[in-house]
């Protein structure tokens, strides 16, 4: 079968020379959940997310003596799981070549909110080797390469909207994500902090685990392909009410599975359902407001601008992005 990195990579890669990128953060909107290949990334459905504008990650790739990855400033211990990442995802461009680089990651994401992700990091370092050994890569091969780091990196090489094909290659070749240019400037996103902890699973194991091992996971894949085209079609429409009900129910839809995992798997918190319970209230009252979650205790709102206010008053704390507003 092709190698995906040997199918788009010259045979030898030149010197680095210095480079920096940087990628948004995401959140999908119509869920990744579920591998049909653990050996090369490829997802069993589509999906769909908003990138996070400025929250993201920038790394930077210079030439060194020998591999040194650094986060946030401080030098990582090369045993360290961020660090063994970094450097076993490098390995796959430089195939047995000696090319030893320093690379340094910084999370523009607040720390504090707990919401720092592999996404904007797989995707800023993949630009940075783009730059780094002067490959030129399309942004689509880009893409599809950074699905070996993480999936959901995939969709961290464009602002706005995007959509991950899940493709049909038996090679992956054609899983990769494509921007959906449908700018829709009111739009919004609240982060809202429950928990900033560890997760107890890496989405990675606890994805596995559901899959193998939840009753409800079987129709997951081909409701999940149906929500993912139905959330397209409503972003086009820019039909605020059906994208929310749409999102929500997907994201609770993907909880639902993990839940009746055996062992049940949960990344909710108690703190997580009073957002959801309060939510629900203020949207009986008449509040357009739908919730996301991932794999983790954090809640996110989506709603438009007219609703800013009123979401403000309701969850204070919450850091409300504008996924459109962001200066390059
Ligand atoms: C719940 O992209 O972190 O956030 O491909 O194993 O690295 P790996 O998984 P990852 O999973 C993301 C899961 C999710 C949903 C989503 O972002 O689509």
């Amino acid at each position: 079968m092709t190698d995906a990195f040997d199918a788009v990579l010259p045979a030898q890669l030149p010197a680095p020379q210095e480079a920096t990128a940087y990628a948004p953060s995401n959140i999908a909107l119509s869920k990744y959940w579920g591998k049909r290949d653990a050996g090369l990334n490829l997802p069993l459905n589509s999906s769909l997310s908003i990138s996070l504008a400025e929250w993201g990650t920038t790394t930077t790739i210079l030439p060194a003596d020998r591999d040194e990855v650094s986060l946030n400033g401080e030098v990582l211990d090369p045993a360290s799981s961020f660090a063994t990442k970094v450097v076993a995802y490098l390995d796959r461009f430089r195939r047995g070549q000696t090319l030893p680089v320093r690379v340094e990651t910084v999370n523009t994401i607040p720390t504090a909110a707990g919401l720092a992700s592999s996404a904007s990091g797989f995707a800023a370092l993949t630009k940075a080797i783009d730059g780094a050994f002067a490959l030129s890569l399309p942004e689509a091969q880009q893409s599809m390469l950074s699905r070996y780091g993480s999936g959901s990196a995939t969709r961290s090489f464009w602002h706005g909207f995007v959509r991950w094909d899940r493709g049909a290659d038996p090679a992956g070749m054609d899983s990769f994500a494509v921007p959906v240019e449908a700018p829709w400037l009111d739009f919004r996103i609240a982060l809202i902090k429950v928990d900033t902890g560890p997760k107890a699973q890496s989405s990675r194991d606890g994805m596995g685990h559901t899959v193998a091992t939840s009753p409800l996971f079987p129709p997951w894949p081909d409701r999940a392909e149906a929500d993912c085209a139905a959330i397209e079609a409503a972003v086009r429409a820019q039909d605020f009410a059906t994208l929310g009900a749409l999102a929500e129910a997907n994201a609770l839809a993907m909880h639902a599975t993990m839940m009746a995992a055996r062992p049940a798997l949960t990344y909710l918190k108690a703190g997580s359902w009073q957002v959801l319970e309060a939510l629900w209230q203020a949207r009986a009252e008449g509040l357009e407001a739908y919730a996301t979650m991932d794999a983790g205790a954090n809640v996110k709102l989506i709603f438009l601008k007219e609703a800013g206010a009123d979401v403000r008053r309701l969850f204070p704390a919450a850091e409300i992005i504008d996924p459109f507003g962001y200066s390059p």
